[in-house]
């Protein structure tokens, strides 16, 4: 009976510390991802990281040229517009078209038809992962 009761206890703890392992590595490997990621994208500036920061070559930029993995440059920005393709009101195809390529006579005109709201560009503006190298 005894053993039995010894068993179950050492049972439960190791059963807690599985658990507790599990939970924080996949807490810590999350902070690292993201500390990763924030990295990646920025750069060092007086001391603290500047958001948005990395440079990318056209040759690297052209590679994103699917629906599935779609880049474009805008007035030497660049943005990974690949969730928003669905989304676009003006259309998918506008933005196929122009996938790892430059975009800002397309933006800017609308194919032509005007200029793109404020909204628009605020929108714009979530997308962006980097500049365009010089
Ligand atoms: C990722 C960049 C883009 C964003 C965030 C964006 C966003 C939008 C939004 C919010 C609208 C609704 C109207 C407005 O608010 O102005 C719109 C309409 C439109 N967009 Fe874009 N757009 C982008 C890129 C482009 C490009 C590159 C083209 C053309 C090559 C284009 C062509 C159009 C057209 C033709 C409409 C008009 C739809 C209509 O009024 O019937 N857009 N876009």
């Amino acid at each position: 009976m005894n053993l039995k009761k010894e068993i179950s206890f050492g049972i439960a703890i190791l059963l807690f510390v599985l658990f507790a392992f599990a939970y924080f590595n996949f807490r810590f490997g999350l902070e690292v991802r993201t500390l990763d990621n924030t990295i990646n994208n920025s750069e060092m500036s007086g001391g603290s990281f500047k958001a948005n920061r990395k440079e990318f070559a056209s040759g690297e930029i052209s590679k994103h040229n699917s629906k599935e993995d779609c880049w474009l440059i805008i007035d030497g920005s660049v943005y990974n517009v690949t969730e928003f393709i669905d989304i676009h009101p003006g259309g998918a195809e506008k933005l196929i078209a122009l996938c790892g390529q430059d975009a800002s006579l397309g933006f800017e005109t609308k194919d032509g038809i005007g200029s793109h709201s404020q909204r628009a560009k605020q929108e714009l503006a979530t997308m962006k992962i980097g500049d365009l190298k010089n």
